[in-house]
């Protein structure tokens, strides 16, 4: 496995709709395996395949620590009710701002090996496969939210 450079704002790849993967295959899982790692390198809880310079429609998401997905093509079904959060997104460091989200989601993919899946997500869950699913369609979260400001690091 690999890291792989983030792409950060201002980059015109991130505006850009990403294409159907045609085959789960080695290539795909290659670069799925890298982006979690570079995701977790760089301490994030979502990251999208354009993020890594790659225009397919793939993500992967890790909500809790070393709960895992793989999203190859995914389709969001079904949203309902409503979510006021903060986000972040590796591609826009230092900043957060406030998004609304839906509450609860079902979406469906194929995972690392292929295979179709069906989740249904809510709360923080939901929030970060509606960020990343966004990613897919060259939107940013910046483009929704209300308030971007700078993050204080914590010394
Ligand atoms: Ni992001």
């Amino acid at each position: 496995m690999a890291l792989r450079n983030i792409v950060e704002e201002g980059d015109p790849i991130l505006r850009k709709k990403c294409r159907e993967v045609g085959e789960v295959n080695e290539r795909i899982q290659m670069i799925l395996d890298d982006m979690v790692e570079t995701m977790r390198s760089a301490q994030g809880v979502g990251l999208a395949a354009p993020q890594v310079g790659i225009m397919r429609r793939m993500f992967v998401a890790e909500p809790t620590p070393e709960e895992v997905y793989c999203f190859v093509n995914p389709e969001i079904i079904s949203v309902e009710g409503e979510q006021e959060g903060e986000e972040g997104c590796l591609s826009v460091p230092g900043m957060a701002g406030t998004v609304v989200r839906p509450e609860r989601i079902k979406i469906k993919g194929l995972d690392r090996y292929g295979k179709e899946k069906v989740y249904t997500f809510e709360g923080f869950h939901a929030v970060v496969m509606c960020h990343e699913f966004d990613h897919l369609e060259g939107i940013l979260y910046t483009d929704k939210a209300s308030d971007v400001h700078p993050v204080r690091e914590e010394l």
